[in-house]
């Protein structure tokens, strides 16, 4: 069922909860995190990268998706994950995305609120299918700058790779000019964690997110959780983190079951329907048990 990203994330940190967000490439993962959360009876989001929204197939994704998330039993937002082209955000809200990170964090500090506030306004000048222009989206926003790629992940070993480490901390005497000029509704925090896999253990400055919590009444999300231990996801909520954001972990479980299963599918007869049952099953559990972790 529909449901608005601000609100879910907010009455989920009153009751002690946290909702991930998935990165989604296609429409199997997708049904997939949505049959978890209809499993767990909890609410989910479901993320389009920036990448794949920039292509005819990824609009008509973020289309499906509408219609997968608005059929659920549970609540499901389809969010636009670090946007920065406003032709691709008023698209992909044309085309069903409830939510977007208008993401200005590569951008200095006023650059970022003016990215945030011409969002706002495009919104507002296209109704959208809706007709209710930007009262029919939601914005978060980020704030400091997260290292690392959100599409592909390299370990410290990898050919010519040394893993990722954490760059420019969101600095907490912003936060609160930040969210009200920019008008954000969730906001996106660098707090030590990265897109891809950590170099070494990673390191929360739970210092600093401390800090920001004391700043804003804005729930707060965590980008990079792949990677991190599931007690400092649980601490990150009682600071305010109402939304986690994970993609490497589920993209890299999918890929060894395919990598597994691909042979002995071919095997059994080119069977492609038995072969998608497995990436169903690999997505389902990892979203199910992430769900509950958070949810509970
Ligand atoms: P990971 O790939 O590190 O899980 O990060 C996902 C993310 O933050 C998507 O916005």
């Amino acid at each position: 069922m529909r449901a608005k990203l601000d609100e879910l994330v907010t009455a989920a940190l009153q009751r002690g909860a946290a909702v991930p967000a998935f990165t989604c490439y296609d429409f199997t993962t997708a049904t997939a995190v949505v049959e978890a959360a209809e499993e767990t009876g909890l609410p989910v989001i479901l993320n389009v990268a920036p990448k794949t929204a920039a292509t005819r197939a990824g609009q008509r994704l973020i289309t499906a998706l509408r219609g997968l998330a608005d059929g659920a039993a549970v609540p499901v937002c389809v969010q636009l994950d670090h946007a920065s082209d406003l032709a691709v955000i008023v698209e992909s809200v044309r085309s069903g995305a409830d939510c977007v990170l208008a993401d200005g964090s590569a951008l200095g500090f006023e650059e970022n609120i003016a990215l945030v506030r011409e969002v706002w306004a495009a919104m507002d000048a296209d109704g959208g299918p809706s007709g209710r222009g930007s009262a029919a989206v939601v914005l978060e926003a980020e704030l400091g700058g997260l290292a690392g790629d959100e599409d592909k992940a390299f370990a410290a070993g990898d050919p010519g790779h040394a893993g990722q480490e954490a760059a420019g901390l969101t600095d907490p005497a912003q936060v609160r000019d930040f969210v009200e000029r920019s008008g954000a509704q969730l906001l996106a925090v660098a707090i030590g964690n990265v897109h891809g896999k950590y170099k070494g253990a990673p390191q929360i400055r739970w210092d600093v997110l401390e800090r920001i919590s004391a700043e804003t009444d804005v729930p707060l999300v965590l980008h990079g959780a792949s990677g991190i231990p599931a007690d400092e996801l649980l601490k990150a909520r009682t600071l305010g983190v109402g939304k986690v954001n994970f993609n490497t972990e589920l993209r890299t479980g999918i890929l060894a079951t395919l990598e597994a299963e691909t042979t002995p599918h071919r095997a059994d007869g080119e069977n492609l329907q038995g072969l998608l049952g497995r990436w169903n099953a690999t997505a389902r559990e990892f979203a199910a048990a992430t769900l509950r972790t958070l949810g509970d």
